[in-house]
């Protein structure tokens, strides 16, 4: 399995390989953005400037070098049109002729996704019927970040269709309906945290004023005091997480959270998600 990094990683790149090693694969990391040549996606492009290499031409290289192919490519956060059409990750499916394993691109992450679903029904009480109220929070953050975690924790959560699900932002933060419609939406922290077992903590960029950074008013950065009218919520977040910006010490410090556990699940996710693939192949 080539593993191909466009953007920076570690869970993903790391569980991504213990999970294919565990299965009998062999993987190899091609950090493309720091020891490859700049690859050129545009259709017709006169590569004259900065790019050296059109993904038409490596694409089917790597195909030929690999059975399967996991990539990672993050949103430009500047054309909502193109990231949303997930150009670049199309392009690598398109040319490649392998099977592509998204490893978090412009606008999903879906080993992500299935990693907190997994973490949740995992810390579910055996005997409780009752569906659990999951809720989605808008974090603060220094930079603008893609929706693409909370819009695949949307899609994943809607679809497994176990939860009373409810997301949680500030005004002008709303999320592509594609993968919300389902969901509770609020402006009002307070009322979604009211008696939620498990809070998502993420912070994303808008979606309307595409990629960027809108004022909000309120406090949105979680604590103790907030939890408390929750149902001991459990804490979570994908991480890499800014302490003290998007989530508080006393909080990641505290037993509410299980994100070592959440992030200890990538493993598991991966290597479902691998098995499957193989299977696939041997059909
Ligand atoms: N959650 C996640 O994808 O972490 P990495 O960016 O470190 O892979």
């Amino acid at each position: 399995m080539g593993l191909l990094f466009l953007n920076p990683s570690m869970r993903t790149r790391l569980s991504t390989q213990i999970a294919a090693q565990n299965l009998g694969m062999e993987t190899i990391v091609f950090n493309a953005s720091q020891e490859g040549w700049a690859f050129e996606f545009e259709e017709g492009a006169v590569m004259n400037g900065t790019t050296a290499e059109h993904v038409k031409d490596a694409a089917p290289i790597l195909g030929k070098y690999f059975d399967i192919l996991g990539i990672r490519t993050f949103p430009t956060l500047k054309n909502r049109e193109a990231d949303y059409a997930e150009t670049i990750l199309q392009q690598f499916v398109k040319y490649c002729g392998i099977p592509v394993v998204s490893l978090e691109s412009a606008t999903l992450h879906p080993l992500q996704s299935l990693t907190d679903i997994i973490t949740i029904s995992e810390r579910l009480p055996v005997k409780d019927k009752t569906k659990p109220k999951v809720v989605l929070t808008w974090a603060p953050h220094v930079k603008p970040l893609p929706q693409c975690v909370a819009n695949s924790f949307s899609e994943w959560v809607n679809a497994w269709g176990q939860a009373d699900f409810v997301i949680a932002h500030p005004p002008g933060y709303h999320l592509d309906a594609r993968f919300t419609n389902g969901a509770g939406l609020t402006n009002d922290q307070a009322y979604a945290l009211k008696d939620a077992d498990f809070v998502y903590v993420k912070n994303w960029s808008s979606y309307e004023d595409y990629g960027k950074i809108i004022p909000v008013e309120n406090d949105w950065l979680l604590n103790n005091k907030k939890l408390e009218i929750t149902n001991h919520a459990k804490v979570m977040h994908c991480l890499p997480v800014r302490r003290n910006v998007e989530l508080s010490d006393e909080i990641l410090d505290s037993n509410n959270s299980i994100i070592t556990e959440e992030a200890g699940n990538r493993v598991w996710a991966a290597q479902a998600v691998l098995n499957e693939i193989l299977c696939n192949m041997h059909d």
